[in-house]
């Protein structure tokens, strides 16, 4: 791909690339969007399992929620479409702590941050910039992990995207580890539900640990037409971009020893201060 197809569907933001899907009118008038103080923001860094997280919630029985696309997907008209939705709104996103509307932080609406581990997320972000025609073709897997680390990929950083959030942690934000939702997926939904303040039954939640298996959406994403009222993550509505192999520590089959060895002093040396990064470094 020539560097110009290249520029033309990525920008960059206050030194942040965003894909063109995400239009610069949008992101410069985020913060006069009108936070209802019932919405729930779902936010997380590309590859962190967002899809997986839309689906729970929207297959959570009485929630009485509506899953908008992401706000930053879109032109200048999307904050006006927003408004539309009468029921409860839940709100995907992959900006910042920074970027989020002002009236959500004032209103303090409820956030799900979801968090992966970040050798996982590279490798599921390599495959779709090559993947995904919404952004640039990386030829090789080296090339790319450079990238990963300088946070020269679409939302920048995932160091400072997670130290963002970490820094502004508070009882109206609740922190999902992908890593356990795979290992004990009944108590992640309990706490998905807590946190929203909905009552469930066992039955209940078997019922949607069945829906929400990674074969059980992968399936559903090919019969699924790409409807674009369903998009979960602003670089792509194509939800057959989304399933590749859904587990934890294929990392492994990707990162040379050197590589693994740069990765972690990068990460010791960014997340040195950080309690995330211990239960990351225990859980994957
Ligand atoms: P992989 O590329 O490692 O397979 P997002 O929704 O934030 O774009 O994240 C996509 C990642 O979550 C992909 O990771 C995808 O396979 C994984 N994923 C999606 N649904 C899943 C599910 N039900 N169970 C486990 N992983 C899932």
């Amino acid at each position: 791909m020539s560097s110009q197809t290249q520029r033309s569907i990525l920008h960059k933001f206050k030194g942040i690339l965003f894909s063109t899907l995400s239009s610069e009118e949008l992101l410069n008038s985020l913060d006069s969007f009108d936070a209802r103080e019932d919405d729930v923001f779902l936010v997380s860094y590309p590859k962190s399992g967002t899809h997986w997280v839309a689906e729970v919630i929207e297959n959570i029985p009485n929630a009485r929620i509506a899953l908008t696309s992401p706000i930053e997907l879109g032109d200048i008209s999307k904050l006006e479409e927003l408004n539309v939705y009468s029921e409860r709104r839940v709100i995907p996103t992959h900006l910042g702590y920074d970027m989020l509307p002002v009236s959500v932080k004032q209103k303090q609406c409820k956030i799900i941050y979801i968090v992966r581990n970040p050798k996982d997320i590279a490798v599921s972000l390599f495959h779709y910039y090559r993947d995904n025609p919404n952004l640039p073709c990386i030829e090789t897997w080296a090339e790319f992990l450079e990238l990963f680390l300088r946070g020269d990929v679409v939302y920048g950083s995932w160091f400072d995207h997670v130290l963002s959030w970490e820094k502004h942690k508070n009882a109206n934000i609740l922190i999902l580890f992908f890593e356990e939702m795979k290992k004990d997926f009944s108590e992640s939904l309990k706490k998905i539900t807590t946190f929203l303040g909905i009552n469930m039954n066992d039955s209940e939640i078997n019922k949607i640990a069945r829906k929400t298996t990674f074969l059980e959406m992968k399936n559903n994403a090919v019969k699924e037409n790409c409807d674009p009222n369903h998009t979960i993550c602003a670089l792509t509505s194509n939800r057959n971009l989304v399933f590749r192999k859904g587990v934890v520590g294929d990392w492994i089959n990707y990162f040379t020893s050197k590589q693994k060895r740069v990765f972690d002093e990068v990460f010791a040396e960014r997340m040195k201060q950080s309690e995330l990064a211990r239960v990351l470094s225990e859980s994957s």
